[in-house]
């Protein structure tokens, strides 16, 4: 194995490489679902609400369906002839493809033009005349519990209110008690706000269904597959072997691709009605207001302590908003996600959480962008109540977390609300942070601003847990699929691999990545192994990439597919050398992967020899078929848990609110690191985004429920002139229950980062007695904060 720091020459397994895919993604070759272009193809385009809430009185379609070009035109009133105008959530709700009785956000579908191209679509969804009766739209999450507020749901037989679900996690008597007795506590009511991960490339889909075959094959940047296609035959009644989901290059996912919109759907109804393959794709405002939102949590945290630093407790209310459906993808025994990881990386005795999901009039929401479900809303709210208590205590937060933080030995670590913990050496990372930052010097130029009026030197902490690679499938499942994951290699005789997985990659490089850990086991090249993902027909089922689970379970699913043919190879080669299977050792160098006899290294056969008499006439042992291929599921035992000590240095100038992120210092572990390159460009991004979301981004609603974010002009993406230069540190603390020792590693940075950016802004914030402000913390909130008024724009 070769550790290459350029990423220019090719390692035998882990080390610096340089992409596989950037050969076409570099040439402007990838194929992205805008780029499928099919005989006859039609295009879509949508009419959406105007209103948040309204009740539909009348669907006038005439003038549209005789505009010249239009082929079709599809309402709620088509689809109810279908069965089809509601369709299942990933959280077992309902939403619908087009609305029929109500609309419930602005933005929200309802009818859908089907005509020869996509300027025809559009102008003819303008002819569309759609009556609708106002109603007060329910905008506030806390106002949606009021027993006087509008019912949003009243499609849901019995709903009285706007309430879906209660959650809780932890011991309630025990926290109180400890909360009853304790010397300090402190309280602070926090949001984190709605944001959207603003993906490069909108969603869209192609559908094609094929009337004289019965096949159905639909091209949509979904990051489940799989997923996809098995809820298209519960909804459509077509056997899943007669629909393909095919997903190609995607431009970014975060996942906001990983549920199933009302265009695809229509887009599939679009096909099958016309007889023709229908595309359909959102622009940028439409993607803005109607897909993959995220967040929106309304937290109360409280924290019991000793007076000297020690924390014993920690408790936590959350009103999440959901928008009007509930289509979260959660695990189904998780409605609230992942947010039972809120005692973050800190060994606290007792801790106790309550959730409760409601309805607004707002598109659905909840989607894990860019987080293993809600962890960065409970990294963000732990990391903040640390600050606040260290505030209180008028302590060190530096000191205070090292005070806290899970000791080494305790690994396997169970937490108060029962996660088990993999393996951690937290105190060394945040050493190495704070030691990278150079802490004890910033203190003191901290300290020599604060004698002046100019602007204030910040320097915020953060240390997260996640817990990443769902399943196991016993505790984790979507719609009852199970969280575990497939894959099948097969090696062909001269010794060259087609790997196929159930995971979809959205720019985080599984070509390559997946191909490295192949030759670590096998010392096949990567350059030698083709990674075939992303569609249905042709590769294995597995439930998809979100919540970082591809290296956790389908790069588990991997290697354990590699050893598999790695011990048919043994057999092979104790056939071709006339030696028995017990005699042989396995070894991969520079030239690739060799069984050779023990002791006798010259006298063995090479993973490319051995594949070659595989297809051979070689005799065989009884029992032992030929070729090497075979094929896993992989059903993980656990969750991986990478963690990592983040520390940013901000400068706010107190004059104008404007805040400069100077520097930001990232010590990430994510266990064995597969290929160091790719790992630091997950984690660049991943910081760039929490800066984004910590002082830029707000999906915000007026008290009309309006949207006022359906652009790049008002939801801001952090650019390069808002990024310092990151400067990362690493430690490697292997997964004990990972067959390679990896942990996930792609949303580290954005379930991290925020929590830092903010402490820092606050840090600097302190000599003027500001305790807490919600994100973004633009200059506007920044100034209205020092001035002890609160602006929410
Ligand atoms: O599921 P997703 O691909 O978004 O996240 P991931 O499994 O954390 O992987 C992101 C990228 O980093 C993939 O190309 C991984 O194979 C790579 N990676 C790595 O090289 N070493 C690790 N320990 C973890 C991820």
């Amino acid at each position: 194995m070769t550790q290459d720091t350029s990423g220019t020459t090719t390692p035998m397994g882990f080390g610096r490489m340089h992409r596989k895919e950037d050969a076409r993604f570099i040439r402007g070759r990838g194929t992205y679902v805008d780029d499928v272009r099919l005989p006859g193809m039609l295009h879509g385009a949508i009419l959406r609400s105007p209103h948040a809430h309204a009740r539909i009185l009348s669907v006038d379609a005439s003038a549209a369906e005789a505009y010249p070009g239009v082929r079709a035109v599809i309402t709620g009133a088509t689809l109810e002839t279908l069965n089809l105008a509601w369709m299942p959530t990933l959280s077992a709700d309902v939403q619908a493809v087009l609305a029929t009785d109500k609309v419930r956000f602005q933005g929200q579908e309802v009818a859908f033009v089907v005509a020869e191209d996509p300027y025809t679509a559009r102008d003819a969804v303008e002819l569309i005349d759609v009556g609708y009766e106002p109603l007060e739209p329910v905008v506030d999450a806390r106002r949606a519990l009021d027993a006087d507020a509008p019912v949003i749901r009243d499609d849901l037989e019995g709903r009285t209110g706007n309430h879906i679900f209660d959650w809780e996690a932890g011991d309630r008597a025990q926290t109180d008690a400890i909360f009853e007795r304790a010397e300090v506590t402190v309280a602070q009511d926090m949001l984190y706000p709605r944001v959207h991960p603003a993906p490069l490339e909108t969603c869209g889909a192609v559908a094609d269904f094929d009337k004289v075959t019965g096949k159905l094959t639909v091209w949509c940047p979904t990051q489940a597959p799989h997923a996809h296609r098995t809820l298209y035959a519960l909804v459509a009644g077509l056997p899943e072997h007669k629909i393909r989901v095919i997903s190609p290059d995607i431009g970014g996912g975060f996942g906001g691709k990983v549920g199933i919109y009302p265009g695809y759907v229509c887009a599939i109804v679009g096909s099958i009605v016309t007889g023709r393959p229908v595309k359909w794709m959102e622009d940028r405002s439409e993607n803005l207001m109607s897909t993959a939102f995220a967040r929106d949590y309304h937290m109360r945290g409280e924290i019991a302590a000793t007076r000297d630093g020690r924390i014993l407790a920690l408790r936590v209310k959350v009103v999440a908003d959901h928008g009007a459906f509930n289509g979260t993808a959660q695990p189904t025994k998780f409605p609230a996600g992942f947010f039972g990881v809120f005692t973050g990386s800190y060994d606290i005795e007792a801790a106790h959480c309550e959730v409760t999901g409601v309805y607004t009039n707002k598109a659905p929401g909840g989607v894990a962008y860019a987080c293993s479900f809600r962890i960065t809303e409970a990294v963000y709210l732990v990391e903040r109540m640390i600050d606040v208590l260290a505030c209180e205590l008028d302590a060190d937060p530096a000191e205070l977390r090292m005070r806290n933080l899970i000791r080494p030995e305790r690994f396997p670590y169970t937490s108060p609300t029962g996660w088990e913990y993999d393996s951690g050496d937290y105190p060394r990372a945040l050493r190495l942070a704070l030691d990278m930052a150079g802490y004890d010097k910033l203190r003191a130029e901290q300290a020599e601003r604060r004698r002046g009026d100019g602007p204030q030197l910040g320097i915020g902490i953060s240390f997260f847990t996640e817990a990443v690679g769902a399943g196991p499938r016993r505790h984790m499942d979507i719609l009852g699929l199970g969280m575990a994951d497939g894959a099948e290699l097969r090696v062909h005789p001269t010794g060259k691999a087609v790997l196929r997985v159930s995971c979809q990659s959205q720019g985080q490089g599984h070509e390559t990545t997946f191909a490295q850990i192949v030759a670590a086991e096998l010392g096949i090249p990567p350059d030698d192994v083709e990674v075939v993902h992303g569609d249905t027909d042709q590769t294995p089922f597995g439930l998809g990439t979100y919540g970082s689970r591809s290296t956790p379970v389908s790069g588990a699913a991997t290697a354990i597919v590699a050893r598999k043919v790695r011990e048919r190879a043994r057999l092979v080669a104790a056939a071709m050398l006339e030696a028995s299977p017990q005699d042989l050792e396995w070894s991969v160098s520079e030239t690739g992967g060799r069984w050779s006899v023990q002791g006798s290294a010259g006298h063995g056969r090479s993973i490319q020899e051995i594949a070659m008499a595989a297809h051979s006439n070689l005799e065989l042992p009884e029992g032992v078929e030929g070729h090497l291929d075979a094929v896993t599921v992989y059903n993980p035992p656990n969750l991986t848990y990478p963690f990592g000590a983040y520390v940013c240095v901000v400068e706010v100038d107190p004059r104008t609110g404007q805040v400069k992120v100077r520097r930001f210092v990232a010590v990430d572990d994510c266990g064995v690191r597969i290929n160091p390159m790719i790992v630091e460009g997950q984690i660049h991004g991943g910081l760039a985004d929490g800066v984004g979301m910590a002082l830029m981004q707000l999906m915000a609603f007026d008290e009309d429920g309006n949207h006022l974010g359906a652009s790049f002009m008002d939801y801001l993406l952090p650019t390069a002139l808002e990024c310092p230069s990151w400067e990362l540190g690493e430690t490697v603390t292997p997964s004990p229950h990972h067959p390679i020792g990896a942990k996930g590693v792609g949303e580290s940075a954005t379930v991290g980062s925020p929590a830092a950016v903010v402490n820092a802004v606050l840090d600097a914030l302190r000599p003027y007695g500001v305790r807490h402000a919600d994100m973004p913390l633009t200059p506007a909130n920044v100034w209205s904060a020092l001035r002890g008024s609160p602006l929410r724009t």
